[in-house]
């Protein structure tokens, strides 16, 4: 163990700002994201605010901020990155203490500029910001907001309208999930070690995350605090196509394979989302049969697991429940989990073949096994 005094965190993250995707008419997935996921209005800017290139749409739910933005015109970098890619996260963006030096200290240790350093003031104050490439066509931004006090940052307004449904109790940004290429996990591992200070605090390889037919290797990556963990799976040799390799041919790159958002009830947060129309990966009711006997004594009745299809997992630090959605969009790409955590600080490997089965199922329906 390293002492406190030795060890330094050059890129103090206070966690994730928000999350932003690059969508092909936002005006509609903000409405399916507060009709289905319960998000709220926060913020809007467009032509009404000024920008005649784009439109976002922020949403917030507790601590969790969305952006989903939109090009209104064909010739853009937006408008490019969905052709190519669907609709899909563009930005992971971390809230640092000082932008200007999050940048200077990762692009000194190898990190590619996508954002120079900037400061942008309206009357409320300052945002400062800086950027860098990740996987794919993917990028960390770095808001320093300690010095703002008006609506989400300079060139946004409040998002109000008549329409208005209720949160489902999510509350935070539990991890995010990147899926890269053949071979490229080590990269990306070393890339959050050495450019972004992070640690390995997980890994499992193939033999433990195959079923009869596809596999994957993975890694949790985390920050100093804990506050920011980013796992990355790799595509493994199995007999058949990997749930990541079927991601990559369809988003046509690396990317965003899921972002897993924390409740303090699943039980409840699940039942509304059941009923607001979002769609979960199906679990065979033989996962339940012997539940209790492998991972122990849970404060939830298991009927309502089941009934619901939410999974439990247990590590030495307590149990965790969680659940998979479909993609949420038409290509196979995206998706979210929810999680809710009893002590539990893993990321429910003992989970993941009963899940991986139920993708297979899945992905043998779109013919892409
Ligand atoms: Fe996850």
């Amino acid at each position: 163990m390293e002492s406190k005094e030795m060890y330094q965190d050059f890129l103090p993250l206070l966690g994730t700002d928000y999350v932003e995707f690059y969508v092909g008419n936002a005006k509609q997935a903000a409405h399916y994201y507060k009709t289905a996921f319960g998000y709220q209005n926060y913020a809007y800017s467009g032509p009404e605010t000024g920008d005649k290139e784009k439109v976002s749409y922020v949403l917030m739910q507790d601590k969790v901020r969305l952006i989903l933005t939109t090009p209104l015109h064909s010739d853009s970098e937006i408008a490019a990155h969905v052709h190519k890619h669907g609709d899909g996260v563009k930005a992971i963006a971390l809230t640092v203490a000082d932008a200007y030096d999050a940048f200077e200290q990762t692009v000194k240790r190898g990190a590619k500029p996508y954002m120079q350093p900037h400061t942008i003031q309206d009357e409320d104050g300052e945002i400062r910001m800086s950027g860098i490439h990740i996987y794919g066509d993917t990028v960390h931004l770095f808001v320093e907001r300690k010095n703002y006090k008006g609506i989400f940052m300079p060139g946004f307004r409040k998002l109000e309208n008549s329409y208005n449904p209720t949160s489902v109790g999510l509350k935070y940004i539990d991890h995010c999930v990147g899926n890269v290429g053949w071979n490229q996990m080590n990269t990306w591992v070393s890339f959050y070690e050495e450019v972004m200070g992070f640690k390995n605090i997980l890994t499992f390889d193939d033999k433990q995350i195959s079923t009869e037919y596809s596999a994957l290797m993975s890694k949790v990556m985390s920050n100093g605090n804990g506050f920011v963990k980013f796992p990355i799976n790799e595509p493994a040799e199995g007999k058949k196509k990997s749930q990541v390799e079927e991601y990559l041919d369809f988003y046509k790159d690396a990317g965003v394979q899921h972002i897993a958002i924390a409740t303090d009830n699943i039980v409840d947060t699940v039942t509304q989302l059941s009923s607001r129309g979002v769609e979960f990966l199906n679990i065979p009711s033989t996962y339940y049969d012997d539940l209790l006997d492998r991972i122990g004594p849970i404060d939830e009745d298991v009927e309502p697991l089941k009934k619901l299809g939410i999974l439990v997992d247990r590590d030495e630090e307590g149990y965790l429940l969680q659940i998979f959605t479909k993609p949420v969009e038409d290509r196979p790409t995206l998706f979210f989990e929810i999680i809710q955590r009893k002590g539990a600080k893993s990321f429910g490997a003992g989970n993941f073949k009963a899940l991986f089965e139920a993708l297979e199922r899945e992905q043998d329906l779109r013919g892409n096994l």
